[in-house]
C-alpha cells in the first residue's frame, strides 16, 4: 500500500493536550505545539511545569485524556510507546536512557534489535558521529562519564533512524562545557535531517541551539515564539519568577 504524503506536514502537533497519571488530574492542560520539519523546538519552563508529562504524554508514556498529537501528519495519540519509534519517533528520557551493565556495543546493537534492523549497516554511521563511542565500544556504559552517557543515549536514538528526535533535559546535569559538545552534537544531528525537540532548564543554551521555543507554565504554554525573540522577551523571566500567579519564584533562569 502506498505510503500517505508526509512530506507537506509538521513533524509534530500537538492540539489542546490535555494529559496526567490520574484520571481527572490532568498535568498537561490543553497544551499545542507545531515542530516544523528541520526545525529544533525547546520546551522551556520552571520546575513542575509539565514539561516532562508533555513529552512523555506524546511518546506514548502518560495517558492522554484529550486532544491529539500528529506526527507528519499521522495521528499518534494512543500510539503504544514502544511502537512509537516505527512511525519514527525516537525519545531519549532524561534518567536511565542506557544500560548501565552493557556495553557500548551492546547498548546500540540492543537499539537496532528493537527496531529489528541489521546493526552491521546501523551502527557505524552512528559511530562515525560519535567516534568518542566508537574508539570505547567494549567498555560498560556504567562507566561513562555524564556527558559520555548523555552522548550513547543519543546514539542510541539514532540508530533507530527517527524523523523526530524527542529529549527530556539532555544537559542536565552536565558542567556548560559538557552541555556545549551536547548540543553541537544535536546540531549536527539537524543537519543530518533529523526533526529535535528538546525540554530544557538551561535557558540561555536552550534559546542559543533552538529555532524556536515554548515556556510552558501550569501544563500549558505561555509563549511560543522564535529563540531571539524569546531571549529579548521579559516575560520570559516574569513566567519563570511565577508572577503571572503572584507565586514564590519556582524555578531560575539559568
Ligand atoms: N509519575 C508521576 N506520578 C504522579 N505525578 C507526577 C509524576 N511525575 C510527575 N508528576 C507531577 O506532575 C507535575 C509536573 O511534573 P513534570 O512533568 O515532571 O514537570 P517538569 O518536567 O516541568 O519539571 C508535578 O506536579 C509532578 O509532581
Ligand atoms: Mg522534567
Amino acid at each position: 500500500m502506498p505510503q500517505p504524503d508526509t512530506s507537506k506536514h509538521p513533524a509534530l502537533v500537538v492540539e489542546t493536550l490535555e494529559a496526567g497519571y490520574e484520571p481527572g488530574l490532568p498535568i498537561v492542560r490543553g497544551a499545542c505545539l507545531t515542530v516544523q520539519a528541520g526545525e529544533i523546538v525547546a520546551i522551556l519552563g520552571p520546575n513542575g511545569a509539565g514539561k516532562s508529562t508533555l513529552v512523555k504524554a506524546v511518546v506514548g508514556l502518560v495517558p492522554v485524556s484529550s486532544g491529539r498529537t500528529l506526527l507528519f501528519g499521522q495521528d499518534i495519540t494512543r500510539l503504544a510507546a514502544h511502537r512509537m519509534v516505527f512511525q519514527g519517533l525516537a525519545f531519549v528520557p532524561q534518567t536511565e536512557n542506557v544500560f548501565v551493565n552493557l556495553s557500548i556495543a551492546e547498548n546500540l546493537e540492543l537499539a537496532a534489535a528493537i527496531v529489528k534492523a541489521d546493526r552491521d549497516e546501523r551502527l557505524p554511521p552512528v559511530y562515525a558521529m560519535f567516534p568518542d563511542l566508537a574508539r570505547q565500544r567494549s567498555l560498560p556504559a556504567g562507566q561513562l562519564s555524564g556527558g559520555q552517557r548523555q552522548m550513547l543515549a543519543v546514539a542510541r536514538a539514532l540508530i533507530t533512524r527517527p524523523r523526530l528526535l524527542v529529549l527530556d533535559e539532555p544537559s542536565a546535569g552536565l558542567s556548560p562545557k559538557l552541555v556545549g559538545l551536547v548540543f553541537d552534537k544535536l546540531r549536527e544531528v539537524r543537519a543530518s535531517g533529523v526533526t529535535v525537540l528538546l525540554v530544557e532548564q538551561n535557558v540561555k543554551a536552550a534559546l542559543a541551539l533552538a529555532d524556536r521555543a515554548a515556556v510552558l507554565v501550569e501544563g500549558r504554554e505561555r509563549l511560543f515564539a522564535p529563540a531571539a525573540e524569546l531571549l529579548a522577551d521579559e516575560r520570559l523571566a516574569a513566567l519563570y519568577l511565577g508572577r503571572h500567579t503572584g507565586r514564590q519564584p519556582s524555578g531560575a533562569v539559568h
